[in-house]
């Protein structure tokens, strides 16, 4: 079968594709034939090797899975050969068949797109997560989210919108149509002072900051919140450059992360961070979380929190409530060009491999 690897740390250019002997399943496990396999940022990241807990090169990226199965291991005995299957591979999704634990193993009806199904598993997971789990937003409230016309960006909007939020969202100007279609204000991140801008349109800032850039922008960030307001950082966009490691920005995330944390900590306002990988391990998934709100923590009631999440998302989008949009679907042996689009293919959607 063919899969492909990252053997090194760096741009788009470390993909390749080798051929390799199929996996088979140890107990517990099951094998999929990949359906569809999604191409996100963080997928960028555990190339560049930014991301937290990447393992050695080599090895075989795709944070997103939706597949058939096709064998079962010993001691399996929720799933049958031929049920349809979606699951949050972290890594090792970019293969024609790739094995993974039952439990991390969620059915999902025949007879959906399964391009559509892999936005939600990591994409639309996200933002329900980050909106309904930790930011625990109400109706009414008003949401301030970053890089609004992006792939999670664009999520939040939908399902902001769907819970009669109050949205603002920042992206460059050429994608301004695609923010206020969801009924969000619109701010030039590149022209604009989005705080200044913020400020303006609600006298006292907004009650939820959603910050998936990180550095520099979390600390205007939390200086947009209300005075009981809530940010959570969830991503580091702003560590890579060009598709490379930047330590110079990485030093500013951390810095920056920790001075919003104190901040937090020190007033009404409450910092949270979110990883979506935590509810893969069953572990507890938020490292940190200042100020008012208690900690949201818990191993299995996060695993539990996934499938009810996912439930949830796959209802909407069967009653056509939320629209993930395929920008593209590409043979896995184009990784690379895929990989090379992502960056200017934000506001699109969705890249997906496919066999
Ligand atoms: N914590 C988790 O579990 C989790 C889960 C999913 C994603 N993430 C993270 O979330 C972040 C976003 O992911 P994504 O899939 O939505 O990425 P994406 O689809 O590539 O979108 C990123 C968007 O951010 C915009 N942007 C870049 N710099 C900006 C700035 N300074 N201010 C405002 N907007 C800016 C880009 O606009 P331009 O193209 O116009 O610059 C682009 O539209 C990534 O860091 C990703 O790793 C985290």
């Amino acid at each position: 079968m063919k899969r492909v690897i990252v053997d090194h740390y760096g741009g788009p250019e470390v993909l390749t594709v080798v051929d390799c002997d199929a996996p088979q399943p140890r107990a517990g496990e099951v094998c999929v034939r990949m359906l569809a396999a999604g191409v996100s940022f963080t997928d960028a990241q555990l190339r560049a090797g930014t991301y937290l807990g990447v393992p050695r090169a080599p090895f075989t990226p795709g944070y997103e899975l939706v597949g058939v199965v096709e064998e079962v291991g010993a001691g399996c005995a929720r799933l049958r050969v031929g049920d349809h299957i979606a699951s949050l591979t972290v890594w090792g999704a970019y293969a024609e068949r790739v094995c993974v634990r039952e439990e991390d193993a969620v059915e999902i009806p025949r007879d959906v797109d399964p391009a559509r199904v892999t936005a939600l598993v990591l994409t639309y997971m996200t933002a329900y997560q980050l909106l309904h789990r930790l930011a625990k937003v109400e109706h009414g409230e008003s949401v301030l989210v970053h890089g609004a016309a992006g792939r999670v960006g664009t999520a939040v909007l939908e399902l902001g919108a769907l819970h009669g939020c109050r949205l603002y969202g920042t992206a460059s100007a050429r994608d301004r149509a695609a923010v206020e279609r969801h009924g969000a204000v619109a701010i030039d991140y590149r022209r604009e002072n989005f705080l200044a801008r913020v400020r303006e349109l609600t006298g006292d800032g907004v009650n939820v900051v959603l910050d998936g850039i990180g550095g520099a922008l979390s600390l205007r960030s939390f200086r947009a919140l209300t005075s009981h307001g809530r940010l959570v950082v969830y991503g580091h966009y702003s560590t890579l450059d060009a598709g490379r490691r930047s330590w110079r920005a990485w030093a500013e995330w951390y810095g920056a992360t920790a001075a919003v944390a104190l901040r937090g900590a020190l007033t009404h306002r409450t910092v949270m961070a979110y990883r979506i990988q935590r509810l893969h391990k069953g572990r507890q998934w938020v490292p940190m979380s200042f100020g008012r709100a208690p900690l949201v923590g818990g191993g299995p009631r996060n695993a539990a929190w996934f499938r009810e999440d996912f439930a949830s998302l796959l209802a909407l989008l069967r009653t056509n409530e939320i629209d993930p949009v395929v920008a593209e679907r590409m043979p896995l042996s184009d990784a690379r060009r895929a990989h090379e689009l992502l960056p200017s293919a934000a506001s699109r959607g969705k890249l997906v491999l496919v066999p």
